[in-house]
C-alpha cells in the first residue's frame, strides 16, 4: 500500500472544524482506493502568533518542505489587525514554495443552486489557473517617503506636484504606491500549466488580463502568451479585458474551459466565479508547485463568529482535499471525492446555509460513507 505524508494546517476561526471533515473524507478515500496519509500537523495561526509573537518560523517552513502537499483550513482572527496573518501566513507561504499556479474550479454541481437564471451544471464548468507568485502581490511598494525607491518617487513627483500640489518631500503622509511585476519566466511557467491543463480538456484556453491600459505589465503578459501558443496549436485561444470577463462570467459562463490571468484579476473574478458556482462554500482551491510543496484550501476566509458552532460548510475543503488528491497522482479516488459531495448535495445531507439541516461534523461522516459504499 502507498502511504503518502500530508502536512495539516487547520488554522483559526472555522479552519479546525473543516479540516476535520476533509481528513475524514481523505481518510476514507485512502480506505477505498488502497493508500495512506500520514499527517503532519502544524499549529500555525493566529493563537500562536499571539502567544509567541511568532508569524510563521524558518524551521516550520522547512518542516514544511518534506512535505508534498499541505491541507490548510483558513487563517483571520479578530483579535489580529486584517492583513499580517494573511500576508504573514498563506502568502508567506505560497511565496516561500514558489507556488506559482493558484487553481481554482468554477463547477455548478448538480443540486447546486446558481444565482444565473437558466444555467445548468454543464454551463458552469471551468477552471481559473490564478498566476500566485507575482504582479501587485510582489510587496514592493511604498507610503511614499523620500528616498526609498528614487527613481520611482521621481516620477510620480512630477505627476502629483501638478496634478495636487504634493510636495513628496514634506508630504510623505499624502500618497502611497504599489508595484506590479510581470516576468517572461513567471508568465510563460503558468500559461504552459494552463495550456497543459486545456489540452486534457475542451483545448480552449482565455487569457485574461487589462492590457489596453496597463500596457507594460499587461503587454508582456500577452506578448509571453503569443510566444507559449505556438507550442499548443490544437488549443483555441482568446483574450478577454478582466472588466469584460466578468459580465461573460455572468452572461456566458458556458464560453469558459480554462481561464489564466495575473494574480490580482485572478484574485477578483474566482470571488464571482465561486458565487456561480454556489458561493463560497462551495469554491475550492490549490496552490501548486508542480515540482515542490503545493497547499490546498477553500478559497473562503476563517468565518470566527461561526467557530466552535460546529454550523460551518466544509465542501470546499473537501473538495479542495479532492484537489490534494490529484496532486498525489490519486486521480480516481479524487474524482469519487468530487461525485460523494455532489451525492450529499442531491441527498440534502448539507448544512444549514445550502438549505439543509446537518452540521459540520455531520458531513464528513456522510461523504466518507458515500465512498466506501461507492
Ligand atoms: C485568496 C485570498 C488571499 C489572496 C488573501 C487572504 C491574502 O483573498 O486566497 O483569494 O488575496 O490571495
Ligand atoms: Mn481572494
Amino acid at each position: 500500500m502507498t502511504t503518502y505524508n500530508a502536512a495539516c494546517m487547520p488554522g483559526d476561526g472555522i479552519g479546525p472544524e473543516i479540516i476535520a471533515e476533509g481528513r475524514k473524507v481523505l481518510d476514507a478515500a485512502g480506505e477505498k482506493f488502497g493508500f495512506d496519509i500520514n499527517w503532519t500537523d502544524f499549529d500555525t495561526g493566529a493563537e500562536k502568533y499571539l502567544q509567541t509573537g511568532e508569524l510563521i518560523s524558518e524551521d516550520e517552513l522547512k518542516e514544511l518542505g518534506k512535505f508534498p502537499a499541505i491541507y490548510f483550513g483558513a487563517i483571520g482572527d479578530d483579535r489580529v489587525k486584517p492583513g499580517i496573518l494573511e500576508k504573514g501566513i498563506l502568502l508567506a507561504i505560497r511565496f516561500y514554495f514558489d507556488q506559482y499556479v493558484n487553481l481554482r474550479p468554477i463547477k455548478l454541481l448538480k443540486g447546486v443552486e446558481t444565482p444565473l437564471a437558466n444555467k445548468k451544471p454543464e454551463d458552469i464548468d471551468f477552471v481559473v489557473v490564478r498566476e500566485n507568485t507575482e504582479d501587485f502581490y510582489v510587496g514592493i511598494g511604498s507610503r511614499a517617503k523620500a528616498g526609498k525607491q528614487r527613481d520611482h518617487l521621481e516620477v510620480i513627483r512630477d505627476l502629483y506636484s501638478v496634478k495636487f500640489g504634493i510636495d513628496v518631500e514634506t508630504d510623505s503622509d499624502e500618497l502611497a504606491y504599489q508595484i506590479g511585476v510581470v516576468s517572461r519566466e513567471g508568465s510563460k511557467r503558468v500559461m504552459e500549466y494552463a495550456f497543459d491543463l486545456a489540452q486534457k480538456r475542451e483545448k480552449k484556453l482565455t487569457s485574461v488580463d487589462k492590457a489596453n491600459v496597463l500596457t507594460d505589465v499587461y503587454g508582456l503578459w500577452r506578448e509571453v502568451f503569443e510566444e507559449t501558443k505556438k507550442g499548443y496549436p490544437n488549443v483555441t485561444t482568446e483574450y478577454n479585458f478582466v472588466d469584460a470577463v466578468t459580465m461573460w462570467f455572468v452572461k456566458n459562463p458556458e464560453w469558459f474551459d480554462v481561464v489564466v490571468t495575473p494574480n490580482m484579476f485572478g484574485d477578483i473574478i474566482t470571488d464571482l466565479g465561486a458565487m456561480i458556482q454556489g458561493g463560497l462554500g462551495l469554491a475550492p482551491g490549490g496552490n501548486i508547485n508542480p515540482k515542490g510543496t503545493s497547499m490546498f484550501e477553500p478559497i473562503h476566509g476563517s468565518a470566527p463568529k461561526y467557530k466552535g458552532k460546529n454550523v460551518a460548510n466544509p465542501l470546499a475543503t473537501i473538495w479542495s482535499g479532492s484537489l490534494l488528491l490529484d496532486s498525489l497522482g490519486e486521480h480516481a479516488a479524487a474524482s469519487a471525492v468530487v461525485s460523494s459531495i455532489e451525492h450529499s448535495i442531491l441527498a440534502k445531507a448539507v448544512t444549514k446555509d445550502m438549505g439543509g439541516s446537518m452540521h459540520t461534523s455531520d458531513i464528513g461522516d456522510w461523504i466518507a460513507k458515500d465512498i466506501l459504499r461507492g
